[in-house]
């Protein structure tokens, strides 16, 4: 495996990776790399000969008040599990190389940015979808991977790609939980022991929300309010939100079919979380 810092030698490798006809799949991370990204990783040798994973802690992407400064950082323990994981290259580019004095263009995806994640952080799906563009342009991948644990991010990914016209196959990939069933984020590092029981509450709430579907409720109040009193049994907890959606259109829906998904964000702490299911998907 070989680390690329520079942009330039990212790209030219990337062109001549294409020309000699190998197919480049490529991961895109913010690093501190746990079994959710390890798992694209692993898939990613299933699409393609070389596989790249970017680490980029994306400073446009994070808010006022948010956690860039905070955010964990390590590339010589991420480079050790990716090597594991079957990583080819490391891209880890410095944020002056990415966002050069002078830099001027932003991507805006309309109308699915605007809901859930969207609302409560905004600016953040403009950071993240002018960094994937940015970061598509120079690895040149033929596919790229995304975890189904940020929704709305992979919603907003294949809107773009399809948008913008560019020949990537975007894939998207479940979601990887801890043993006691969180789903696994890199920012799960900030719960205290207190916190991260707490935060189990969502998996519950998930678990109780898909039952209910299952056993035939197919309105969406109904689960919503199952789902509400259960987070807020936890106390201290505070939710960003609880939807049900449409997979596609990430539009609210009033009644349950096989595309309703529930999306939550809740803060445990100063640290919010989300997490989501298919509700007429049982949970495990
Ligand atoms: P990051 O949070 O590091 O996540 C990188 C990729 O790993 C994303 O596609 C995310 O959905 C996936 N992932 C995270 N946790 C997962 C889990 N528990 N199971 C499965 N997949 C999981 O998402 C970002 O970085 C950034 O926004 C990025 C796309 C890199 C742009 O900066």
């Amino acid at each position: 495996m070989e680390t690329i810092r520079q942009l330039d030698e990212m790209q030219a490798r990337a062109l001549a990776l294409r020309t000699e006809g190998k197919r480049i799949v490529f991961v895109p991370t913010m690093g501190y790399l746990h079994e959710g990204h390890l798992s694209l990783v692993r898939a990613a040798r299933n699409h393609g000969e070389v596989v790249v994973l970017s680490i980029f802690v994306n400073p446009i992407q994070f808010g006022a008040g948010e956690d860039f400064a905070s955010y964990p950082r390590d590339l010589s323990r991420d480079s050790a599990l990716a090597a594991e994981a079957g990583v080819d290259i490391i891209f880890a580019p410095e944020a002056s190389q990415m966002y050069p004095a002078g830099y001027a263009t932003s991507v805006h995806v309309e109308g699915i940015t605007e809901t859930l994640c969207g609302a409560s952080r905004p600016g953040h799906f403009d950071g993240v979808t002018t960094v994937v563009s940015k970061l598509f342009g120079i690895v040149q991948p033929h596919s790229a991977l995304f975890g189904m644990k940020d929704f709305q991010q992979l919603a907003v990914i294949r809107r773009m790609t399809v948008d913008l016209n560019l020949p990537i196959e975007i894939i998207g990939m479940p979601i990887v939980r801890e043993a006691d069933g969180l789903a696994l984020s890199s920012r799960n590092k900030y719960l205290t022991p207190h916190l991260h029981q707490q935060a189990l509450c969502l998996q519950d709430a998930i678990r109780m929300a898909t039952d209910t579907a299952l056993k035939g409720e197919k309105d969406a109040a109904a689960i919503i309010a199952l789902v509400q009193q259960r987070i807020q049994q936890e106390g201290d907890t505070r939710i960003d939100y609880i939807q049900i959606c449409n997979a596609k259109t990430l539009q609210e829906v009033t009644q349950i079919d096989v595309d309703a998904v529930l999306l939550l964000a809740v803060h445990f702490g100063p640290t919010r979380l989300i997490d989501n299911h298919y509700l007429l998907t049982p949970f495990n």
